[in-house]
């Protein structure tokens, strides 16, 4: 408490000095460069999440690049870098491709003997690829694949490249996150791979990994905690 001649008691005039002071976690100069470095580190694969709402404002293309140029660093097997991510940046283009995909997705669901009216009810929910501001389509090329006799082998190495597609992927998803920017992973064109190839036309060898809407995320991006090893790490 101030007392007679000792200044102003705090709170005289509705705030006090805590009011001035950033909360810590708000504070980017708290910490010195080594330990923001680090936080970063740490935190960069736990910014991501998938998001399926995006703010209303253009994506920097560079950004992309950039992030697409963290991709192409994914490991591969027998050295090779067999992965392809492309901007689908004409809106024509892709408008086209969506409604191809959807044309196959209605025939699916049709010849497994859906009703019309649900059928009708799952395409109107599949908007998410039309709504981001962009979207970028990872592919294999089928590049750096060994040919091999029998079967087993065979599916071994395809299992192989699509592992590492994965890695790829999960590569762009975290370094768009570093950029700020939101993503979400869908899987449609992995189910309709020759559509895929006949509207962009592609080569037979090359396999859609997927689809990934991007846009700036509607909140910051938090990195949110860490699962424990709980059920998923096992010591043996
Ligand atoms: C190969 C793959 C395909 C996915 N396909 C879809 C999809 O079609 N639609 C969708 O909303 N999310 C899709 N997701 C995202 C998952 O639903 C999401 O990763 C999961 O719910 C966990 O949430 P999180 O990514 O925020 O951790 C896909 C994820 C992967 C890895």
């Amino acid at each position: 408490m101030g007392g007679p001649g000792r200044g102003p008691a705090p709170g005289a005039h509705g705030s006090t000095a805590r009011d001035l002071v950033r909360p810590v976690d708000e504070d980017m100069f708290r910490l010195g460069a080594d330990e923001a470095i680090g936080q970063g580190r740490r935190e960069a694969v736990l910014l991501r999440r998938s998001s399926r709402e995006f703010a209303d404002e253009p994506v920097d293309p560079e950004a992309l690049r950039r992030a697409v140029g963290v991709a192409l660093t994914a490991p591969a097997p027998h050295h090779s870098t067999p992965f392809r991510f492309v901007r689908l940046a004409d809106p024509a283009r892709r408008t086209a491709l969506l409604d191809a995909l959807r044309e196959r997705w209605r025939a699916d669901l049709a010849a497994d003997g859906r009703p019309a009216g649900e059928i009708e009810r799952r395409l109107a929910r599949g908007d998410l690829l039309r709504r981001a501001p962009e979207l970028v389509l990872p592919f294999l090329t089928g590049e750096g694949t060994q040919d091999y006799p029998d079967a087993a082998r065979t599916a071994a190495e395809r299992d192989m490249f699509t592992v590492a597609g994965g890695a790829a992927v999960q590569s762009l998803l975290v370094a768009l996150a570093a950029e700020g920017l939101a993503s979400c992973w869908v899987g449609s064109t992995i189910f309709a791979a020759d559509v895929v190839r006949a509207e962009l036309g592609l080569a037979p060898g090359w396999q859609p990994l997927g689809a990934v809407a991007v846009g700036l995320p509607v909140e910051p991006l938090r990195p949110r905690a860490a699962a424990g090893p709980g059920d998923g790490f096992l010591v043996w």
